[in-house]
Order: C-alpha cells, then sequence, then structure tokens
C-alpha cells in the first residue's frame, strides 16, 4: 500500500479524497498496489468533517507528516506561494514524492523546485496546475516529447473565457457581465488574477518552460488582461470576421522566446474561437505532429481532483517499478526573452476622428510613415461630425505600431484612440 497525506482538503483535496474513494478498486489495479491517503492537513477541521474523515486522519501539525515515514506521497492543494513551497520542499527532502496543482508556487519558484525534487531522486508532479482536469504538462513532457515545440497558443482562465463568451452573445459590457459572474459564483470577489490575466500568465510560464526547454517565470511574461474590452470591439470583431479571446501565447524565433498574455482577435473559424464558456483549451503546434489541441474543463473539484489522481498513480506505477524520478525538470536550455516591442503581428485599431475630406488620408499617411501597412479599414458614423474608424493592419512591428499611435494621438483630426487589439491564430500570408 502507497501512503499519501494531503496539504489542504477545499475544493481540490476535497475531490481528490472523493475520486480516491470512489474508483478505489479500479486505482489500485492501475497502479499496481492500494493508493491510500493516511494524513491531512487543514485548516478548517469542518471540511474534514463534511467529507466524513475520522479525528485520526488530520494532522495536528506538518512535522507529523513530514516525520511520517510510511507517507511517501504528499498533494499539496493549499494554495498560496508560502508555506506551501516551504512545505513542498520540506517533503522532497525527506524523501516523499509530491504532487501539486499550485501554479502560483510553480510559476515563481518552478527552478527551486524542480532542483530539489532532482537532488533527492523524488518525482515532481503538477499536471493539475495548467488548464485543471485537460491533461497538457504530462503529454508535452512524454507523448510530444520528440517534437521541436513551435507555438503554444491556450485559453487558459475559464472566468475570463466566461465573460468574453457572454459579451459576445449578449453584447453587454465587461462591468455588467462580471457583476453577473461574481453574483452567480464563477467568478472570485476579488477577481483581479482572472480579469487582469495574471492567473492566465502563471499557467503560461509553465507551459512555456516545458515547451521551449528553459525557465520562463510569471515575471518574463508579458501581461494585459480584458478590462479595456468593451462591446463595441466585440461587435466590430464579429462584423470583421473575428472573436475576442484571452490568449496565452508562447512562440520562440532566433531572437529568443516570447510568453505573453493579451485580449486578441481571433479568426471565427479557428478552432480556439469555439471554446466558450468556462471552458480552457491548449493549442499545442510541434515540428513533427502539426497542430494539436487539447480541450475540456479548466477548473472545478472533479476535473482538477482527476489530474492530481492522474499524477498520484504514476508515482504509485513509478514506485511498483522502482523508476521514481525518470522524468524530472525538462528546463536544460537558458534561452533569452523577446521583448514585446519586437512582437510580429496584425493590429486592430479603434479611433474616433473628425469625418471630413482628408482625414482617411492623413491617418493612412501616418501609418504609412511609420512602416505600418493597411488591410482593412472599416468606418461608422460616431455623431454628425465624427466618425469612428476601425482598421486592421498588415504584419506589423509593434514598436512601428506605438510610434504610429503616439502620433496620430497629437494630430488635430483624431479624438482619441480608443482601443488597440493583437490579431493571431491567422496563417502567415504565402
Ligand atoms: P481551497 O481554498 O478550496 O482549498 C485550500 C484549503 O487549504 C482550504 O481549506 C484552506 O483552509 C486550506 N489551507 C490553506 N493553507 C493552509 C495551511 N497553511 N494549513 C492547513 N490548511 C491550509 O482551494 P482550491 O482547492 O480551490 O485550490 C487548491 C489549489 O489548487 C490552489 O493552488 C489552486 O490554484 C489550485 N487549483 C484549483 C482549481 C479549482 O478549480 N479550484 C483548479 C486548478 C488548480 P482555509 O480555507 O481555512 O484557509
Ligand atoms: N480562476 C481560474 C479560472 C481557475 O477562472 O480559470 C483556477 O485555475
Amino acid at each position: 500500500m502507497i501512503k499519501i497525506a494531503l496539504l489542504g482538503c477545499g475544493t481540490v483535496g476535497g475531490g481528490v479524497y472523493k475520486l480516491l474513494q470512489q474508483n478505489q478498486e479500479l486505482i489500485r489495479q492501475k497502479a499496481g498496489q492500494e493508493l491510500r491517503i493516511v494524513k491531512v492537513l487543514e485548516k478548517d477541521r469542518s471540511k474534514c468533517a463534511a467529507l466524513g474523515l475520522p479525528d485520526a486522519m488530520i494532522a495536528e501539525s506538518y512535522q507529523e507528516i513530514l516525520n511520517d515515514d510510511e507517507i511517501s506521497i504528499v498533494a499539496e492543494l493549499m494554495g498560496g506561494i508560502e508555506p506551501a513551497c516551504t512545505m513542498v520542499l520540506e517533503a522532497m527532502q525527506h524523501g516523499k514524492h509530491v504532487v501539486t496543482a499550485n501554479k502560483d508556487m510553480i510559476a515563481e519558484r518552478g527552478r527551486e523546485l524542480f532542483d530539489t525534487a532532482q537532488q533527492n531522486g523524488v518525482d515532481f508532479y503538477f499536471e493539475a496546475s495548467v488548464a485543471g482536469g485537460i491533461p497538457i504538462i504530462q503529454p508535452m513532457k512524454q507523448s510530444l516529447a520528440g517534437n521541436a515545440i513551435q507555438q503554444v497558443l491556450g485559453i487558459l482562465n475559464g472566468t475570463t473565457n466566461y465573460i468574453l463568451t457572454k459579451m459576445t452573445t449578449e453584447g453587454s459590457d465587461f462591468s455588467e457581465v462580471l457583476a453577473e459572474a461574481q453574483r452567480l459564483g464563477y467568478a472570485e470577489s476579488d477577481p483581479t488574477a482572472d480579469v487582469g490575466g495574471l492567473d492566465a500568465a502563471r499557467k503560461l510560464a509553465i507551459l512555456a518552460s516545458i515547451a521551449f526547454n528553459s525557465r520562463v517565470t510569471f515575471g518574463d511574461v508579458y501581461v494585459e488582461g480584458i478590462t479595456t474590452i468593451n462591446a463595441r470591439d466585440i461587435k466590430y470583431a464579429g462584423e470583421l470576421g473575428y472573436v475576442v479571446k484571452l490568449l496565452a501565447i508562447a512562440d520562440e524565433n532566433e531572437g529568443g522566446v516570447l510568453a505573453r498574455v493579451y485580449p486578441a482577435l481571433l479568426p471565427a473559424d479557428h478552432p480556439l474561437a469555439a471554446v466558450n464558456d468556462v471552458f480552457n483549451a491548449v493549442f499545442v503546434r510541434g515540428d513533427a505532429v502539426g497542430d494539436i489541441m487539447h480541450y475540456g474543463r479548466g477548473a472545478g473539484e472533479m476535473p482538477t481532483a482527476s489530474s492530481v489522481v492522474g499524477d498520484i498513480i504514476d508515482i504509485g506505477r513509478n514506485l511498483s517499478h522502482h523508476s521514481s524520478a525518470r522524468i524530472g525538470c525538462t528546463c536544460f536550455a537558458s534561452k533569452p526573452f523577446r521583448p514585446i516591442s519586437e512582437l510580429k503581428t496584425q493590429y486592430y485599431i479603434r479611433l474616433t476622428v473628425v469625418d471630413r475630406p482628408g482625414v482617411l488620408a492623413g491617418i493612412a499617411g501616418v501609418f504609412g510613415d511609420c512602416n505600418v501597412s493597411l488591410q482593412t479599414v472599416m468606418q461608422k458614423s460616431a455623431t454628425a461630425a465624427d466618425a469612428e474608424l476601425m482598421v486592421i493592419t498588415h504584419n506589423t512591428r509593434e514598436a512601428d505600431l506605438q510610434q504610429a499611435l503616439s502620433i496620430l494621438k497629437d494630430k488635430e483630426f483624431v479624438h482619441s484612440i480608443d482601443n488597440f487589439i493583437r490579431l493571431e491564430g491567422i496563417a502567415p500570408r504565402q
């Protein structure tokens, strides 16, 4: 029998306990031995009582788990960076294998965690830390190991995908939908990490590190959230053949890795455009496999428990076959990062301008002087004297676009530059 301790018995921890009970016999056969939770560290004992855990299973302190040599797997499901990180490091130093769902901790302290796992010859698994129930970490580390990964493109945050889906289908503005999502319990009372793109950036840091075999931390990811997107942009994007999604993207060229999270216009026929509501998806491009997409539930009690239990079973198999620490850190390179100013993509820009002869030519002239070539221009009347202009550029260097916008904002015929949004998921022009 393999003995497991849970650190945290909230939503995910509770789900792990239930799943290990529910599929006990099946899991025993798959792992080669029984996998049993024997200790739980949890601040709020009422959560343990609700699951029917006997008092004897509740640890008085972390030391009780750490010093129990019979416990070989620790599942950290408390969240937050500390004390979780110290507990995980200590568990590995005591020879225990670790499973975690904690993206905040890995995106900040990944290197230390992987080094400690390696030094102690233990497994450190974290499938649930990115996209909840969707298998993506193990597939990238194992099934896709033969590929050079060229791009990772994901919808990694359910809350923002739900908000953007509602804004698209109902034409409502961001703040209205956010308030509704909070009322329904889909969005946290403090939604900053979700709507600000930080949650997706942490997940992207983990994925990009695996994809490009080089450590990417949260601080290396360029981040913009969805608070600047309004119903107008979504409507006009639709008229132009695009949907707006919060995308997490990482790719690599000779200049290095560029990892970024921002709302982007995606062609309406792109596979990720059909990923709606709270669903997540990850689109991976490998040099051998081509394009593949992983889709499913990115959060929730049982989907996330599915990933945690999958990792626990894998560790159980390793223990049964004396093959622990077989798949460790894959960051054997140290690649440079490209700044966002070096991004080359297409852009959507919405401006309010004076509606009179020559204005369009003046705007096109500024773009042209800055090396920005225009693909599409759409005009709507804003008031009797003003017009709203929506412009889509051809592929442009971000630095050139920013220069054009800084000149345009001072022109007397430009009232305001209302938004600019990057385009993604478009096949390069032949
Ligand atoms: P919860 O808040 O539901 O559960 C965490 C539990 O751990 C709480 O009961 C908390 O108690 C307890 N806890 C926190 N710190 C300590 C401590 N120092 N000692 C003892 N108990 C402690 O969180 P979730 O289950 O939602 O999330 C757990 C992890 O899984 C996080 O890292 C999260 O990012 C990740 N995750 C969650 C997903 C989800 O759908 N919920 C999806 C994917 C990943 P108290 O509440 O009293 O503080
Ligand atoms: N808050 C996250 C989301 C779920 O909305 O997708 C946990 O990672």
